[in-house]
């Protein structure tokens, strides 16, 4: 599958690098490439500058939004929370017109400092404010509940038995991001229903966050027991 992912920090990198060694057609999209080549600083988290990854990714081209949403018959929107209805903004209507964008995002406002607080929540999510800005595409719920390595590896953790949550309005659409999330090795995928119960996960950030404090690692997940 030709897939673009739009976002080039660790969520990003992880995804594409993921995606890609599971055989797809991967392009990584950034709001200027020569900017984001020419970085030299590291990440708050020790992130590489994302020339050290595109070195060792050298057929992932990295090209503007809208060059990378017109590559990708399966969109991944994995920008910071509040860039992302700026980046569907400038990957525009047409080139997201009829696809599945995958929103991996966070709606989490860090201006307090941490932990952070959600931009939106309860009667609203940033999905549903994706899906409103373009509402030719298909946005899907996923991901966002799990570390960016715990997303391509699941069974990094409890060999893999734990769960996923897809949140949409389109069967199909939601069908294709199940199918990929099955290839990166998630056995648990819980359809949540229309793209209005991604308010639940968003929601569950905060518990997901004071849980890394708890346990010290970003690297755990939650099973739903039946
Ligand atoms: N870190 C995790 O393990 C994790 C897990 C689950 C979900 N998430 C969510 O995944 C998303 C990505 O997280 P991350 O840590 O990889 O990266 P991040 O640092 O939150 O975001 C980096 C990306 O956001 C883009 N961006 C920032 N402001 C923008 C704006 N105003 N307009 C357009 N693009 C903008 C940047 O564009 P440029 O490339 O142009 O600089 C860059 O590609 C977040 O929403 C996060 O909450 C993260």
């Amino acid at each position: 599958v030709r897939i673009a992912i739009l976002g080039t920090g660790v969520v990003g990198r992880t995804l594409a690098g993921g995606l890609e060694a599971a055989g797809h057609d991967i392009a990584v999209g950034t709001r200027d490439p020569r900017a984001t080549l020419a970085r030299t600083d590291t990440g708050p988290m020790g992130t590489p500058p994302y020339a050290v990854w595109q070195e060792e990714h050298p057929d992932v081209a990295l090209l503007p939004y809208p060059d990378a949403a017109a590559h990708g018959d399966v969109v991944v929107l994995a920008t910071a929370g509040d860039g992302a209805l700026g980046a569907v903004e400038l990957a525009g209507r047409e080139d997201l017109a009829g696809k599945v964008l995958v929103d991996v995002t966070n709606p989490l406002d860090f201006s307090g400092g941490f932990p952070p607080t959600l931009t939106v929540c309860n009667t609203d999510s940033l999905a549903e404010q994706i899906q409103r800005a373009v509402p030719d595409a298909k946005v899907v719920k996923a991901l966002n509940t799990v570390s960016a390595s715990v997303m391509v590896q699941p069974g990094s953790v409890a060999d893999g038995d734990h769960s996923i949550f897809v949140s949409g309005d389109d069967a199909d659409a939601k069908a294709t991001v199940t199918s990929l999330l099955r290839e990166l090795g998630w056995r648990d995928v819980i359809d949540l229903g229309a793209l209005n119960t991604a308010r639940g996960p968003e929601m569950y950030l905060p518990v997901w966050l004071r849980l890394m404090g708890a346990l010290g690692t970003p690297a755990f997940n939650v099973k739903v027991v039946r």
